[in-house]
Formats: structure tokens, sequence, C-alpha cells
């Protein structure tokens, strides 16, 4: 990508808040044309009112997938140098207490709307014979936590794709990346949290007494684990990512990510579980 003369376009995904929000900002200001989507028409409204080319793109819907892929190839004369998979949310609960259909809905967002928008991608960069996906992974995608077990499911799956992905593109200077954050912050709490009391019968579960300690660190405001970073932290990984020659497979971002990365590969799985289920 760093030998594309013109001003480098990307779509991001999930820019009405956090991680995506710092991103589309950060790249702007940087010389990229940013392509800001956004789920509800309230946020693709402020992006536009921000100086963004504004889609409205739902991972949970295909038509809308289909619709913003069109509109950003419209605009670009059906090229795009990168995609950022960054939209996703972290529904919470003990395992036991999802439905099949609570993680069906994660699965639709984190992973079948990111594979469904990327197969759309791919073959506009098939053509024009390069570009740069990025996927907002998590260390949640390395390790496993409690009470975590829908989002890690979909994070874990996600990396499994992706993986796949890379092999199957080798040859084509497609290359695809991996960005780790550990905790970072943004609104991704309060959309937990949110959908946590939706989605699970938090007082008949075995598990409610957790629920209460979990709810509460669900309604704090501010960092509420130590070395949390803000959004730009994200940013500077997503741009060594988007302009090395070579990207790296996978980027880590904040201390816990390199620590989990390193001890999930050097301690026995007895002695990793013991570390985080104390977590
Ligand atoms: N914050 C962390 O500690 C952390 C750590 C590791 C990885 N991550 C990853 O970072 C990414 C961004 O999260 P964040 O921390 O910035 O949280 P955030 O502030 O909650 O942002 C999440 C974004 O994803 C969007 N989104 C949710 N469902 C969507 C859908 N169906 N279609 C399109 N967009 C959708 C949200 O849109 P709405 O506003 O419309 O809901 C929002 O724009 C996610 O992939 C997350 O897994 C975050």
């Amino acid at each position: 990508m760093s030998e594309q003369p013109e001003k480098r376009t990307i779509l991001i995904t999930g820019c009405s808040s956090g991680i995506g929000e710092a991103t589309a900002y950060g790249l702007k200001e940087r010389g990229y044309r940013v392509f800001a989507s956004a789920r509800q028409a309230k946020d693709v409204e402020q992006l536009e009112a921000a100086g963004f080319e504004a889609v409205q793109l739902d991972l949970a819907d295909s038509d809308s997938i289909r619709a913003a892929v069109e509109t950003v190839a419209e605009k670009t004369g059906g090229t795009l140098d990168a995609l950022f998979n960054n939209g996703a949310f972290g529904q919470t609960g003990a395992v036991e207490d999802l439905t099949r259909e609570v993680l069906r809905f994660q699965f639709e967002t984190n992973l079948f709307g990111t594979h469904e928008l990327t197969n759309r991608v791919i073959p506009l960069m098939r053509r024009q014979g390069y570009g740069r996906i990025l996927y907002n992974s998590s260390v949640l995608g390395l390790v496993a936590m409690k009470y975590r077990g829908a989002y890690n499911a979909s994070k874990f799956a996600l990396e499994g794709l992706v993986d796949t992905l890379r092999l199957e593109l080798r040859g084509t200077n497609i290359q695809v990346v991996l960005i780790e954050p550990g905790p970072i912050s943004s609104r991704f709490r309060d959309n937990s949290y949110r959908l946590f009391q939706q989605n699970i019968d938090a007082e008949h579960s075995v598990h409610r007494d957790a629920y209460r300690a979990i709810e509460e660190r669900l309604q704090k405001q501010g960092p509420v684990v130590p070395f949390t970073l803000p959004p730009e932290a994200v940013l500077k990984k997503v741009i060594r990512a988007l302009e090395a020659r070579t990207s790296k497979i996978r980027y880590a971002v904040t201390f816990p990510t390199y620590l989990f990365a390193v001890l999930r590969r050097i301690l026995p799985g007895r002695a990793l579980d013991w570390v985080l289920s104390r977590i």
C-alpha cells in the first residue's frame, strides 16, 4: 500500500464510538479518504456533519452490507485500499445462561457480518492487485475469561477464520492483519451492560451472585482494570499495520495482551486456567 500514490481509501465499521471513531478521525487527519460507517442513522448523520464520507452499515444485516460496499465502490470507481473490520459488541453472561438465539446474535455481528463484508471487499482488492484487511480482534481472541463465553467464542472464531484467509491470500498482495487490543476505554462496557440486562436472566441464574459484581463493574465509569489505554493506542497500531511494507500478522495493544499472548504459549493448560480464573 505504501506504493499507492493517491489518497488512500479505507472503510471502517463501527465508527459511532470508541476505537472506530478514534481511528476514523486519526486516519482522516493523516490524509486518508475515510469511509466511516455506523449502524444507526443518527450516527451516520453525525459522521457526515464531521466531514466524513459516512455510510450506513449494520453487520447484522446483509442488505446493509451489500448497499454499503456498493456505495463505497461507486464513489471510488471500484477500488478500496483498506478495510478495518472494527464494529462488534460483547455479550456478557455465563455460558450456561446463553440461549441459542443470544449466541447466534453475537456471531451475526462479530463473525458472520464481518465475514460477509470482507467477502464483498476482497473482489475489489483482487481486481486492483493489492489491499489490506485489518480485523479488530481482542486479547479475548487469545485467552478465555469467565462470563465472556459468547464474545470469546466469536473472537476465537474470528482468529481461526482470519488465520485461514491469510494462507489462502498468500501471493495476492492482499495482506490480512489482526489487531489485538486489551482494555481500551470506549462505550464497550455500556453497550455490554445494556445487552446483559436485555438477554440474561440474572435473577434466576445459578450465577446470580457473580452477576451482581459484574453489573457493578459494567456500570462503573472510567477504567476498571489496570493498563487500560485510550482508543488512540489502537490507532497507532492500525497506522503501522496499514503503512508497513509488510505488515505483521498480529499487533498487540496494551500490556495484558502481550502478557497473555506469552502465558498461553508457555503455561500448561491447567496453570493458565488457574491464572485466568482469578480475573
Ligand atoms: N474496548 C475494549 O476494551 C476492547 C478490547 C479488545 C477489543 N475490542 C474490540 O474493539 C472493537 C471496537 O470496540 P470499542 O471498544 O470501540 O467499543 P464501542 O465503543 O462499543 O464501539 C463498538 C462499535 O461497534 C458498533 N457495532 C455494534 N454492533 C454493530 C453492528 N451490528 N453493525 C455495525 N457496527 C456495530 C457499535 O455501534 P453502535 O453504537 O450502533 O452500537 C460501535 O460503533 C470491537 O471489535 C471490540 O471487540 C475492544
